[in-house]
């Protein structure tokens, strides 16, 4: 009989045929006539059940010796099988080993978390690591079908670069031949620049923060996705923004429903985020904090217990705007009204996961540009180009960025952010 070839996620349509499938071994159990095999291949988890009286003696002895984590080509019958997990499980007619795998390090009971991060390229095959790692592709897809859609132009930023925009003191620096570099904090600038050119645009992309944070918030190394839009004033991004986050969460929900039942997700917390999103202005958010007993003065930040705070009294996401000018960066477009403030926001996500959007309208006028690239301190050299974009054809525009890692760890409902990077980069972790 001739056997086809197939994904565990896709054995359904060959229910009493022949296949071969191409995976890993995630765990066995065996009694003394009958081994039962989990079998995993990316696309899911299958059970397949070796029989001493249908297979080879050679096949059962091998069944028998499998360690955990071998690769195999198993070949066998697709049964229908209510009972499991995915339907369907398949009687085993012939095992191949393709790589033995003994002493797999990472067994099916628990370990720390160093230990898990010092074998990540191990730990990431494990059903709730492979869970992340699919939403946070899905969560990616829906990003770019939302801009795409929406008339937006994706530009890649540069990674190494002579300036920054988001403060000097946390920057990687490097040596770029003869002259000082630095990897990039975030496309803004680049992204400004770019919409000049085509009206709405984007980026995507890893960003390095040399932050000396060791939260539970924090990477070194995140991705951030930047819209940035000409002709857009403050209101209009506000409105984007919460049109955006609904469209990724949605479209996660609809999605992405095996892996989050496999992260025992409350799926019913993410369901209200639908727009409008409440906002809060930082004056209102102050004296909100103050009135509930926080130590916390107008033109001080918040920090991670002020923001959880806050979003805590909402079903969805909630806008903070108009901080303070001294403490945002220089970029930021001070409220007409109020130059004391700046039009920009901060989206806090629910359930205590802070910040995930920082966002706000540029200065468009050269004059107030280049004096808060002086009071900033900043070396003007490095920024002539950025002004260039105030002295030729200057117009109104705001942009925002969002943490790739943040919003998928609060979507997941993450205790860390680490999880949501294939490969975290963290405070004194650079391995493996
Ligand atoms: O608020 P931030 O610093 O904003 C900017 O960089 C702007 N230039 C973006 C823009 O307007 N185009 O960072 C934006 C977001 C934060 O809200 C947070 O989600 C994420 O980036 N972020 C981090 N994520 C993980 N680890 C860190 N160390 C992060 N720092 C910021
Ligand atoms: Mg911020």
């Amino acid at each position: 009989m001739t056997s086809t070839v197939t994904t565990i996620d896709q054995v359904g349509s060959y229910v009493g045929q022949s296949v071969t499938i191409q995976g890993w071994l995630y765990n066995k159990r065996s009694s003394g006539k009958i081994h039962f095999l989990q079998v995993r291949d990316g696309t899911g988890l299958i059970q397949c059940v070796a029989a001493k009286n249908d297979v080879s003696e050679e096949t059962f002895a091998l069944c028998a010796k499998l360690a955990q984590e071998s690769s195999v080509y198993i070949q066998g019958i697709v049964r229908q099988d209510n009972r499991a997990q995915s339907g369907f499980e398949i009687t085993v007619e012939h095992v191949t080993l393709v790589g033995d795998s003994s002493d797999y390090p990472i067994t099916l009971k628990e370990h720390g978390v160093d230990f898990l991060l010092d074998h990540r390229h191990l730990w990431i095959r494990t059903p709730r690591q492979r869970a992340i790692l699919k939403i946070r592709a899905e969560v990616l897809r829906a990003m770019s079908n939302y801009l795409d859609g929406h008339g937006f132009t994706r530009v890649d930023p540069p990674v190494l670069t002579p300036s920054s925009p988001e403060g000097t003191t946390e920057l990687f620096q490097t040596q770029y031949f003869d002259e000082e570099a630095y990897l990039t904090q975030s496309g803004q600038m680049y992204a400004e620049a770019a919409a000049m050119a085509l009206g709405k645009v984007y980026s995507m992309g890893p960003v390095f923060r040399a932050e000396k944070s060791k939260t539970r918030r924090h990477l070194i190394e995140f991705w951030m996705i930047e819209p940035e839009m000409a002709f857009v004033e403050h209101p209009e991004n506000l409105r984007v923004q919460e049109e955006f986050v609904s469209h990724v969460v949605q479209h996660v929900l609809t999605y992405c429903t095996a892996e989050l039942q496999t992260l025992g997700r409350d799926v019913s917390k993410l369901a209200n985020v639908k727009p409008p999103f409440p906002r809060l202005t930082y004056d209102e958010a102050i004296e909100w904090l103050q009135k509930i007993g926080h130590e916390i003065a107008w033109g001080d930040d918040f920090g991670a217990p002020h923001e959880t705070a806050l979003a805590e009294q909402y079903d969805r996401p909630v806008f903070i705007e108009r901080y303070p000018t001294q403490i945002k960066a220089f970029y930021m477009q001070p409220d007409p009204n109020r130059p004391e403030v700046v039009l920009c926001d901060d989206l806090l996500a629910p359930e205590g996961y802070g910040e995930i959007i920082g966002g706000s309208q540029r200065i468009h006028d050269f004059g107030l540009l280049q004096q808060r690239i002086e009071t900033h301190q900043l070396p003007k050299e490095a920024y002539d180009w950025y002004l260039d974009l105030r002295k030729y054809g200057s117009v109104p525009h705001s942009g925002f960025g969002i943490g790739l890692e943040r919003t998928v760890a609060w979507i997941c409902g993450l205790e860390h952010v680490r999880e949501a990077a294939p490969f975290p980069r963290l405070l004194y972790r650079l391995y493996p």
